[in-house]
């Protein structure tokens, strides 16, 4: 866990962004010495952030590292529950495996797992997961919603819901839900969800969220097999400017997520079906989805109260589905 003060200190400098703060001001505000003060920015140094110091005047914060330490994120975490308690790794297997360990070891709701890098970073059906360092967001958070296991799923659209509006809000990039479990602009794949649910006997206990966001990677970064066309944000903003931060991301998303997720817990799904509807690419489209027993065409003509998607089927009939990958999708 990292050191709350410097989280404090932290916050007063960005909340000041074009001012010096005099040591002694800080030491008053915090009833610690100005050595005290002084090492805490050393500390904060350390990180990569940079001060200027100005004799006689103060320190004035010129730069941020691009890091998602603790003390950076929650300096600037707007929620309530969401990465409260925060984990970080430079680098871990995945952030998936993590949050599954501390939530069989009893953490609570909103506790998130973030690394820099990950060696075994899972994708859906068994497949990994590119996670190279700094060029991605990678992390895992758990929930522990009262909803039936079959409903477990609709956690999976919520993250979408919320990473489609986060991207939007923040980059004006025009991200769609691709039914699961996809992140996609233009038909490439810019992010992706895999969501582990721990069950007890007819009981869903938690549930593990996982996130990976293309965040820097250029297109040479792709190398491997993909099911299809990978995308970054930096790709389609055409470039790596710098105003593309993964902290704002991660605490943008926290925040959304943390409000859709509460509307969820009182109102259920209804409210999501039309937000769905408005942000999937599949609907209208003639779909391929493999469900791991069977592979099943159709048009996609919408989505269930339940979260599933309906296909209406060459033979006129409609089915629907609650799991699966869309293997393929053409235009009717
Ligand atoms: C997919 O599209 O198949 C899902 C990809 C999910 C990747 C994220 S990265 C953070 C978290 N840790 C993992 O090992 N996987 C998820």
């Amino acid at each position: 866990m990292s050191d709350q003060s410097l989280i404090e200190i932290l916050r007063i400098f960005k909340s000041s962004p074009d001012k010096e703060l005099s040591g002694e001001e800080l030491a008053l505000r915090f009833g610690i010495t100005r050595t005290a003060v002084w090492k805490k920015i050393q500390k904060l140094e350390e990180l990569g952030y940079v001060f200027e110091k100005k004799p006689k005047q103060g320190y004035q914060l010129i730069s941020v590292p691009d890091l998602l330490h603790p003390v950076e994120i929650l300096s600037e975490l707007k929620t309530s529950w969401f990465a409260k308690r925060y984990f970080y790794y430079r680098e871990i297997d995945s952030t998936n495996t993590e949050a599954m360990k501390l939530a069989m070891e009893e953490g609570p709701e909103g506790i998130a797992v973030v690394a820099e890098s990950q060696t075994a970073g899972r994708g859906r059906l068994g497949r990994s997961w590119v996670s190279q360092p700094k060029k991605g967001l990678y992390f895992s958070f758990v929930l522990r919603p009262s909803i039936e296991p079959r409903e477990a799923s609709q956690l999976t659209l919520l993250t979408a819901l919320a990473l489609v509006e986060t991207l939007q809000s923040l980059y004006k990039i025009p991200a769609m839900v691709k039914w699961p479990n996809d992140i996609v602009v233009e038909g490439k794949k810019i992010a992706g969800i895999l969501a582990e649910a721990h069950m007890e006997p007819q009981k869903l206990k938690f549930v593990v969220v996982g996130v990976g966001v293309n965040v820097f990677y250029s297109q040479e970064d792709f190398v491997g097999n993909f099911r299809y066309t990978p995308t970054s944000i930096s790709i389609e903003l055409k470039n790596s400017p710098a105003f593309i931060r993964r902290q704002d991301i991660l605490v943008s998303f926290g925040k959304t997520f943390e409000e859709f997720y509460e509307t969820f817990l009182i109102s259920g799904w209804q409210p999501w079906i039309e937000k769905l509807r408005k942000a999937s690419m599949l609907l209208g489209k003639f779909v391929t989805i493999n469900t791991g027993r069977e592979k099943i065409s159709g048009t996609a003509v919408d989505f269930s109260t339940t979260g599933g998607l309906i296909l209406k089927l060459p033979s006129g009939g409609v089915q629907e589905i609650w799991i699966g990958d869309v293997e393929q999708v053409t235009w009717e």
